[in-house]
């Protein structure tokens, strides 16, 4: 016997909102499991994966980001292929969400340097080493026991900004798993069942 669908996840329009508004509150609280995501791109040839902190997300512009070191392999990808992938996962709510989009870089403007000022300068640490992430370098060159200085490191402080137009929902439960595709279509979301 079927069990009865819940509102929740039977209607396409509610999934794709419900999604949003999850992601508007991970960028917010640090304790969300979305708070973490996974960032994706095609860079030297390869998969390039790795964990940001969401910074912020966007219902109305479709637009999420994080903070990143202007010197980070990242960038360099990025002005080659601007198609970013976004992996969200919340184990306890058994939810998957994959959103996809064009990445650009925001540095030395007003929104970095409110950026900066509203807390990203207690990164200062990371931004302002001479050394660029990835690159070679001694461990005695890794330990830092300056103070933090808000005054320096905005100089590499960049934001990465990409507007989603394709996501994936997963919703994987026992009484029959849920997954969706949602496309943006220019004025709206246009969704669609698919096979989990
Ligand atoms: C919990 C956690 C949070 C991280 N947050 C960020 C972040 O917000 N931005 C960032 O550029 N790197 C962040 N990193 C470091 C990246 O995973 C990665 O090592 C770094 O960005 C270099 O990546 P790239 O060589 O692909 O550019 C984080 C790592 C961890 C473990």
């Amino acid at each position: 016997m079927k069990h009865p669908v819940t509102p929740e996840i039977s209607n396409l329009d509610n999934v794709v909102a419900d999604q949003w508004t999850n992601l508007m509150l991970a960028a917010k609280d640090r304790h969300h499991p979305w708070h973490t995501p996974t960032l994706a791109n095609v860079g030297d040839g390869i998969a390039q994966v790795r964990t940001v902190v969401l910074r912020s997300a966007d219902a109305e512009s479709r637009v999420v980001s994080c903070h990143t070191d202007s010197r980070s392999p990242k960038i360099a990808q990025l002005e080659a292929d601007p198609n970013f992938s976004w992996h969200f996962y919340d184990r306890d709510a058994k939810v998957q969400l994959r959103a996809y989009g064009r990445a650009w870089v925001q540095q030395n403007d007003a929104l970095t340097h409110e950026r900066w000022l509203a807390g990203a300068w207690r990164s200062a640490q990371c931004y302002r080493t001479p050394i660029a992430p990835g690159a070679d370098c001694q461990v005695e060159d890794l330990d830092v026991d300056e103070p933090l200085d808000p005054a320096t490191g905005e100089e590499h402080f960049a934001v990465l900004a990409c507007e989603i137009n394709e996501i994936d929902w997963l919703f994987l439960r026992v009484e029959g798993h849920r997954r969706a595709r949602f496309s943006w279509s220019g004025t709206a979301w246009q969704g669609q069942w698919i096979a989990p």
